[in-house]
């Protein structure tokens, strides 16, 4: 695709697309990890309460660093996956001992923390540190396949890391903080897993597997 104008185009639609989600109010690092962690797993619509009952009984990461385990485990319960809940807490932890309660702005730093992977720690660098850094997950990952008509399983290591690559080098040379939200938004309002909405996209142009015809067979793509 022609990187170029597909940003252009993915930006000016983000633009007028965004959707008011409680974790863009501002860029708070610690909010951005948040909402990155609860997002893992659950749709947008079912965090959307967590993260404000959670944000609103432990703000700061001192606050969840201190709070007993128990009560983490009661802000958590519903959303699954309590093995997060129980990561997110050692995390905070660590932060509060080892970096003076400020999430560590490196891919090193973060990918060191208990349950921050790759991805995680890219979308803490981008949308919070607004930094360089590429993010592969569920939704950029059927985007990407999409648009690149990636012919092996994404999932797979050679997908994954062809993946890896394209999101690289689809990187702007600044505004990487709203470039990540974009690329996430579009994956997940209009390049759908079933019947994607490519009468509505802003870079079907840009896409090979819709100019091939084949979105369809480029379709579910779930895998984290
Ligand atoms: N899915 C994962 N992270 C997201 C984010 N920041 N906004 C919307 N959907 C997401």
């Amino acid at each position: 695709p022609e990187l170029r104008a597909l940003r252009r185009k993915l930006l000016a639609w983000y633009g007028r697309n965004a959707r008011d989600l409680p974790w863009r109010k501002n860029r708070d690092p610690y909010r951005v990890w948040l909402s990155e962690v609860m997002l893992q797993q659950t749709q947008v619509e079912a965090v959307r309460p967590y993260f404000l009952r959670f944000t609103g009984e432990l703000p700061a990461v001192e606050d969840l660093a201190s709070a007993d385990e128990s009560r983490v485990l009661r802000l958590w319960e519903g959303l699954g996956y309590y093995r997060r809940a129980r990561s997110l807490h050692a995390a905070a932890k660590k932060i509060v001992a080892e970096h003076d309660g400020r999430l560590p702005d490196t891919l090193e730093g973060l990918m060191a923390l208990p349950g921050v992977g790759r991805y995680t720690a890219g979308a803490i660098l981008s949308i919070a540190y607004d930094k360089r850094a590429p993010i592969v997950e569920a939704n950029t990952r059927r985007l990407y396949a999409r648009l690149m008509a990636l012919e092996v399983d994404p999932t797979s290591t050679e997908g994954e890391r062809r993946l890896w690559e394209f999101a690289e080098r689809l990187l702007p040379r600044s505004g990487f903080s709203n470039f990540s939200q974009a690329l996430m938004e579009l994956g997940s309002l209009v390049c759908t897993p079933k019947t994607p909405r490519c009468d509505a996209c802003p870079v079907a142009k840009h896409c090979r597997a819709y100019q091939a015809g084949a979105i369809e067979s480029l379709a579910p793509v779930t895998r984290k």
